[in-house]
C-alpha cells in the first residue's frame, strides 16, 4: 500500500540540520529550468514497514521526515512530498514495487534495507536513470561491478563492518572463530569482510553456519556452537532476528561460556532495550555508536528523541544523511530535478558533518568512513575506539559509465 505524506511539523526542530550541511558545496552554479517549479519534489521510499526489518525502515523514514522538517519541507525552493511503499524486505516483490514508485513519478528513490531487494531495485533505477539513494542495503555489487552514476549510498557496503571486526579479533590473538549469519547476500558478504580482516592474523574459521532469512529458530545452531567451543563467534543478524539471537544466546548459557559473541553492529543496533541484560558486554563494529562525541551527533540524538520519543540509531543516521544528500542535489540545481548531471556532481563532491563523523563518498558512491569498536554498557552501544579509520570498500569492478 502506498501512503503519501506532506509534512506538517514545520520548523519544529530549528535549523540545526541546515547548519550541519552548510558549506557542503563548492563552486556549483544552479542550472536554469522552466518546468514545474511549483510542483512538489516526490521522494519515494521503498522500505520495510512490516516484518523483521520493520524497525529499520521506520527509523530511516523518521529521520528523513526530521531532516525535511528542519528545512521547513523546502529544498532548492521546492516543497518535498514523501511517497511510502512497504518493501516487506521481500526480494520477489522488489521489481514490481520499484516500478510502481517510478510510474508514480518519484524524483528520488530512497531504499531499500534488504540487499536482495536492492539488487532488483538498482537494476531498474539504473535502466530508468532515477536518482537513487540507498539508506541501508549493503549489497557489495551496487558500489562494485553494478555501480551507476545515479545510485548513491548513505550507509555501508556489507563488506565494510565485517572487515574491522576480523582485524580486531586477529589483533587480540583469537584463533578459532565460527561465522553465523542469515544466509543471503548481506550475511555472506559480511562474513567475507570478517574473513578478509581475520586472515591477516593467521586465525582459522572453524565453521560457517548459514540460517535461512528470516528464520529465527536458533536452538540447533547454538547447540552446535557450544559443542565446537570456538574462541569467538562473528554474526550477521539485524532487527527482530538480532533481538532473538542475543536473547537465545544468553538463555542457552553461552554468555558465560568463554565464547565471545561478536558481530557486525546491526546485532545490537536499535535493539538493546528489547535485548535487555542479554546484550550487556556484546562487542561489535559499525560506522556509528550512540556515544560518538561530536556536536552534530549530540544535537541529532536530542532532536530525534524529542520528535519521535525514542533513541536514534544507525538506521536513523543513514536516513538523515540520505535526506541531506537530496537537499544537496536540489540546492545545487535550484530544485531542477531534470538537471541530473548537476545533481550527481553535487552529491559526488559533497562533504558534510554527519552524526557518524565526517561524510564523503568514494568514486563508487559508497561512504568512506570510520568503523568503531563498540560494546554494550547499560543498554548503550559505547565507543571503545576506532577499529579502522576512513575505511573504503574495495569497490572491485566499478566502472562509472
Ligand atoms: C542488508 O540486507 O543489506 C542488510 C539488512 C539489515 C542490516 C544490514 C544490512
Amino acid at each position: 500500500m502506498s501512503t503519501k505524506k506532506t509534512f506538517s511539523r514545520r520548523g519544529a526542530l530549528g535549523l540545526m540540520g541546515a547548519a550541519a550541511g552548510a558549506g557542503a558545496l563548492a563552486g556549483f552554479t544552479p542550472t536554469k529550468f522552466a518546468i514545474g517549479q511549483q510542483a512538489k519534489v516526490r521522494v519515494g521510499t521503498l522500505l520495510p514497514y512490516s516484518g523483521t526489518y520493520a524497525r529499520l525502515g521506520e527509523a530511516i523514514t523518521n529521520a528523513m521526515v526530521m531532516r525535511f522538517a528542519q528545512s521547513k519541507e523546502m529544498m532548492g525552493g521546492r516543497e518535498i512530498e514523501l511517497v511510502k511503499l512497504d518493501s516487506e524486505a521481500a526480494p520477489p516483490k522488489a521489481t514490481e514495487n520499484t516500478s510502481k514508485l517510478i510510474s508514480d513519478n518519484v524524483d528520488f528513490l530512497v531504499g531499500p534495507v534488504h540487499s536482495g531487494v536492492a539488487m532488483a531495485m538498482a537494476k531498474i533505477a539504473r535502466e530508468e536513470e532515477v536518482m537513487t539513494i540507498i539508506p541501508n542495503a549493503g549489497a557489495d555489487q551496487i558500489t562494485g561491478p553494478l555501480c551507476s552514476p545515479n545510485i548513491f549510498r548513505s550507509s555501508f557496503s556489507n563488506w565494510q563492518p565485517g572487515y574491522p571486526m576480523g582485524r580486531v579479533l586477529a589483533e587480540e590473538g583469537k584463533k578459532r572463530v565460527v561465522l553465523c549469519y542469515w544466509n543471503y547476500g548481506a550475511g555472506q558478504q559480511s562474513a567475507q569482510g570478517f574473513k578478509d580482516g581475520f586472515a591477516e592474523g593467521g586465525g582459522e574459521i572453524v565453521k560457517e553456519i548459514g540460517v535461512p532469512f528470516p528464520e529465527v529458530e536458533f536452538q540447533s545452531v547454538l547447540s552446535e556452537i557450544a559443542s565446537i567451543k570456538p574462541d569467538a563467534v562473528y554474526t550477521f543478524f539485524a532487527g527482530g532476528g538480532a533481538v532473538k539471537f542475543v536473547k537465545d544466546w544468553a538463555a542457552a548459557g553461552l554468555k558465560d561460556s568463554g565464547i565471545e559473541l561478536t558481530g557486525a553492529g546491526f546485532l545490537t543496533e536499535g535493539v538493546t532495550e528489547a535485548q535487555g541484560a542479554a546484550a550487556e558486554g556484546v562487542r561489535t563494529t559499525l560506522h556509528y555508536a550512540d556515544t560518538l562525541d561530536n556536536d552534530v551527533n549530540g544535537i541529532f540524538r536530542r532532536n530525534y528523541k524529542e520528535m519521535w520519543g525514542k533513541e536514534a540509531d544507525v538506521y536513523a543516521v543513514q536516513g538523515y544523511d540520505a535526506a541531506e544528500m537530496i537537499r544537496i542535489a536540489l540546492e545545487a540545481t535550484g530544485g531542477d530535478t531534470g538537471a541530473k548531471a548537476d545533481m550527481i556532481k553535487a552529491i559526488e563532491g559533497a562533504t558534510f558533518d554527519s552524526p557518524r563523523g565526517p561524510f564523503k563518498l568514494s568514486a563508487a558512491h559508497n561512504p568512506v568512513q570510520n568503523f568503531y569498536l563498540r560494546k554494550v554498557v547499560n543498554g548503550v552501544n559505547e565507543v571503545q575506539g576506532i577499529a579502522v579509520e576512513a575505511l573504503s570498500d574495495p569497490g572491485k569492478g566499478c566502472r562509472m559509465g
